[in-house]
């Protein structure tokens, strides 16, 4: 037995192991470094379940070798599910998938080591046994183990996380810009900036520009290496070499990179789009400056973007009727797993000392804790004290990064506590500005 297998073994007792086993499965986490036909054999297996899950295409063997690289990069832990002596016809393959790794969050005050989740999949043909809820709930414990004060991940459908205690904190916006001569800014930024246009393996500056943006950005998270093959113009859901892909970069006074944007074509028959894949800026004029060069692309007469940053771009057009919101949706869900750690860790905006009560069927939150704070930073303790406000750890996982407000919660019944409790509590958590994270995983 390999010492994988062992691990794996153990962990599965930590995860109600009997309720597996009863369903005749078994769980093994996958060494990348294993060169072992058997482990690859295992992993390319793994790879297929996340593809089919995703109604993505079978992958193929350039494929393949991308994204174990850049599952390596990022240190990936990849654990699957197998029936015990493996599926008829398909041996290798898992009926559930599950990975993370570790990168750094923004909070608004400090850059916070986060699990990060994702590739949580389970075959039509097992689900709803109770299998992702075993592996999640390992998975937080672990996370919780190894110190890491909040685990995040983004969401297929919005109704199955909150139970894990995972709540919505970053949103994004879908637009349809009007790029004709309507869109006009009132002001053109001049800093002394300039945009090149660069080939796509300009990945050094692109990368520089990234990290300043994430270094200023509340809700920013590192990202994962998948990108670097993405802005290289590999598209990962066509599997192969996008010839349309275009990167522009924009550079400060100095000469910096401080923002770029990536973009395609596309002739859509009744009009001419160009659509905005990636758009980051690290600063306000860096982005204005950014869409401004995709409303100067000629012949197309509308930008369209699936997950854009607009701060501060409708108020600083002449018309704001040019841009169209097609769309909001919840982007990082967090969920804090030490709550002293990941509260000491964000922006407080009132000197004020609150306690909260916070509910956490899964325990690692659950408590009372006393925030003191001072100068926009706490001390964030255990106490006995009574609580001025309630709340369960999926709304404090929606306040984490400040994208919803303490009353909006409290007014849909989400927080509860007497008026006063809860003013003190949106003075001492509300302000900052609204997070945005620019990395999808
Ligand atoms: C989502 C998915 C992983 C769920 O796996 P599963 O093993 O069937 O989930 P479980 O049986 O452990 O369900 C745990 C709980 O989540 C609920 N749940 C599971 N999938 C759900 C869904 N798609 N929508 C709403 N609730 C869901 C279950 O009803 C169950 O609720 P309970 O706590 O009231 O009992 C699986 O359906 C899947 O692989 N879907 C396609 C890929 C995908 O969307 N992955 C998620 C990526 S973010």
């Amino acid at each position: 037995m390999s010492d994988d297998t062992a691990m794996s073994e153990r962990e599965v007792m930590h995860l109600e192991s009997s309720d597996l086993e009863r369903m005749d499965l078994e769980v093994v986490d996958l060494d990348l470094d294993d060169d072992s036909d058997a482990m690859v054999h295992r992993v390319n297996g793994w790879l297929e379940a996340v593809l089919r899950s995703f109604h993505e295409k079978r992958a193929d063997d350039e494929h393949r070798a991308k994204w174990v690289a850049a599952l390596r990069a990022d240190g990936s832990r990849l654990r699957g599910v197998y029936e015990r002596g493996g599926l008829p016809f398909a041996t290798d393959v898992p009926v559930a998938t599950f990975s993370h790794l570790t990168k750094r969050l923004n909070t608004g005050s400090r850059q916070l080591p986060v699990r990060m989740i994702t590739d949580v999949t389970v075959a039509p043909t097992h689900r709803r046994r109770g299998i992702m809820r075993r592996l999640m709930t390992a998975n937080l414990a672990d996370a919780a183990a190894q110190g890491l004060p909040l685990a995040v991940l983004t969401a297929s459908e919005g109704s199955i996380y909150g139970r894990f205690g995972f709540g919505v904190a970053t949103h994004e916006d879908a637009v349809r810009i009007d790029t004709t001569s309507r869109f006009r800014l009132r002001e053109r930024p001049d800093d002394g900036e300039r945009i090149v246009i660069v080939d796509p393996d300009a990945s050094d500056a692109v990368r520089t520009a990234y990290e300043r943006f994430h270094e200023v950005t509340r809700g920013s998270l590192e990202r994962p290496a998948y990108y670097e093959g993405w802005l290289r113009g590999y598209d990962w859901e066509e599997q192969g070499e996008d010839r349309a892909h275009r990167v522009a970069i924009r550079l400060d006074a100095q000469g910096r990179p401080d923002g770029f944007v990536a973009w395609k074509f596309k002739d859509a028959g009744d009009h001419r789009e160009v659509s905005v894949g990636d758009l980051v800026g690290a600063t306000p004029p860096a982005r204005i400056a950014l869409w401004q060069f995709v409303a100067d692309l000629d012949l197309a007469d509308i930008a369209v973007a699936r997950t854009a940053n607009l701060d501060p771009l409708p108020w600083a057009v002449t018309d704001p009727r040019v841009i169209t919101t097609t769309g909001r949706p919840d982007h990082v869900w967090v969920r804090i797993l030490d709550v002293a750690a990941a509260l000491s860790a964000r922006p407080w905006f009132a000197d004020d000392e609150v306690t909260i009560r916070v509910r956490d069927a899964l325990g690692h939150a659950d408590g009372t804790w006393t925030v003191t704070a001072s100068g926009g930073t706490a001390v964030v303790r255990r106490s006995a004290a009574t609580a001025d406000v309630e709340l369960d750890v999926e709304a404090l996982g929606a306040l984490y990064l400040g994208d919803v407000r303490v009353d909006d919660l409290a007014e849909a019944g989400r927080i509860v506590g007497r008026a006063d409790g809860i003013r003190r509590f949106a003075q001492l958590t509300d302000g900052g500005p609204t997070p945005h994270c620019a990395t999808h995983f």
